[in-house]
């Protein structure tokens, strides 16, 4: 086929050209407000946001780091605590457990779906009972919820919070329970790449617990019930209301943007099962992974496992086609985490995910042309 321009790992561009009129007069409304610090903007956000995720509160915060954050502290997590999560997650997700002063206990992964394996998890809670276990933090990684009933009963036979990094997850579900209502608090993150995204940094944290609430908006404006009175140590993580002006703009398309994305990964599994990349018997050089029947993937990211990795990477730069590893080094393999004494080999799933995945241009206006250009671009490699 003839050669496309640059296929980028995601182009916000388009999405701006689209919508360009009104978020300018949302960020204008807030300009001409002159109401820069929480307030109404704020609100109405958090009240949209909550009906979305179909859960009783949603609290902004400055982003999806501090996000996971305060739903940890919100659901009782303290110092000499410890917490099960993935180690195939971005840092936050474990960061956020050590700032709320506990000890991040990593679980391996599931191979087909790379999110928190439960069967790991229960063999993990069976084995090792610990008093300091104070919660369960499955990560929906690259936009499928992991698996929350699955980690609902072992929350509830061992006590645990559950509470879910839904960063990644904006409008997927779970046995059709939206992310954002399954936990007791789940944290969403609008970095610039997510589904739903902000012009900066901004997170948000939903719950159906209104102490939890209340707690959390103390916390993100420093412990503060009423101005100079000061409870408890929180910190100044408030929802910029220009962030939020944008966000609700753009909330409206978040479910068409996504259909748009579920389309583009049934798309990629047909021309790369077409090429013959994949194999039935998973010994091609290339593996898709697998969506539960639960599941209702969002496709934050399209990702594959491939052989070879780093040299098909450095192949498709070359044609100036963006991918991105998400994530080359798992958490129990960071220099910062040398002190949880985890050694290479002990969760083998998420190591060999490390050096295997590989995510593809993936955004709502991408087109057909593009990905028919990318999958020949990975068949040409392995030709
Ligand atoms: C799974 C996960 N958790 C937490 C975060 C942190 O969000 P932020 O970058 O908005 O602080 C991110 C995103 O970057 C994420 O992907």
């Amino acid at each position: 086929m003839t050669r496309p321009a640059p296929v980028p790992l995601l182009d916000l561009g388009r999405q701006y050209t689209a919508i360009r009129d009104e978020v300018l007069a949302a960020i204008e409304r807030v300009c001409s407000s002159q109401h820069y610090i929480l307030g109404q903007e704020v609100e109405s956000f958090e009240h949209e946001l909550a009906t979305f995720c179909e859960a009783a509160h949603a609290i902004g915060c400055a982003s999806g780091t501090d996000a996971v954050w305060l739903a940890l502290l919100a659901a009782g997590v303290s110092p000499g605590d410890e917490v099960i999560t993935t180690p195939l997650s971005f840092f936050a997700s474990a960061s956020a457990v050590v700032r709320a002063g506990a000890r991040p206990i990593f679980v391996d992964v599931d191979p087909h779906t790379l999110n928190l394996n439960p069967e790991q998890v229960e063999k993990y809670l069976r084995s090792r009972r610990s008093t300091h276990l104070r919660a369960l933090l499955p990560v929906h990684l690259y936009g499928q919820c992991a698996g929350m009933d699955a980690f609902q009963r072992l929350a509830d036979e061992f006590q645990l919070a559950l509470v879910e990094d839904a960063a990644q997850a904006i409008g997927a579900s779970w046995n059709g329970r939206r992310a954002g209502s399954m936990g007791v608090t789940a944290a969403f993150s609008f970095y610039p790449s997510k589904n739903l995204s902000a012009y900066g940094d901004a997170g948000i944290v939903t719950t159906n617990n209104s102490d939890f609430a209340e707690r959390m908006r103390r916390l993100r404006n420093h412990g503060s019930p009423k101005r100079y009175l000061h409870e408890e140590l929180g910190w100044n993580s408030r929802l910029d209301p220009i962030q939020a002006a944008v966000l609700r703009v753009k909330l409206p398309y978040v479910e068409k943007w996504n259909r748009r994305r579920r389309e583009h990964a049934a798309n990629y599994d047909r021309l790369l099962t077409q090429s013959g990349l994949t194999s039935a018997s998973g010994d091609g050089p290339v593996r898709m992974l697998a969506s539960a029947p639960q599941a209702h993937h969002v496709f934050h990211q399209y990702v594959i496992r491939v052989q070879r990795r780093d040299d098909l990477r450095q192949f498709l730069a070359e044609r100036k086609i963006g991918t991105e590893v998400y994530y080359p080094i798992p958490l129990h393999r960071q220099p910062v985490f040398a002190y949880l004494g985890y050694s290479e080999g002990d969760l083998p799933e998420a190591e060999k995910a490390a050096h295997e995945v590989l995510a593809l241009p993936m955004f709502p206006e991408l087109n057909a042309e593009e990905q028919q250009w990318v999958v020949e671009s990975v068949a040409e490699f392995y030709s």
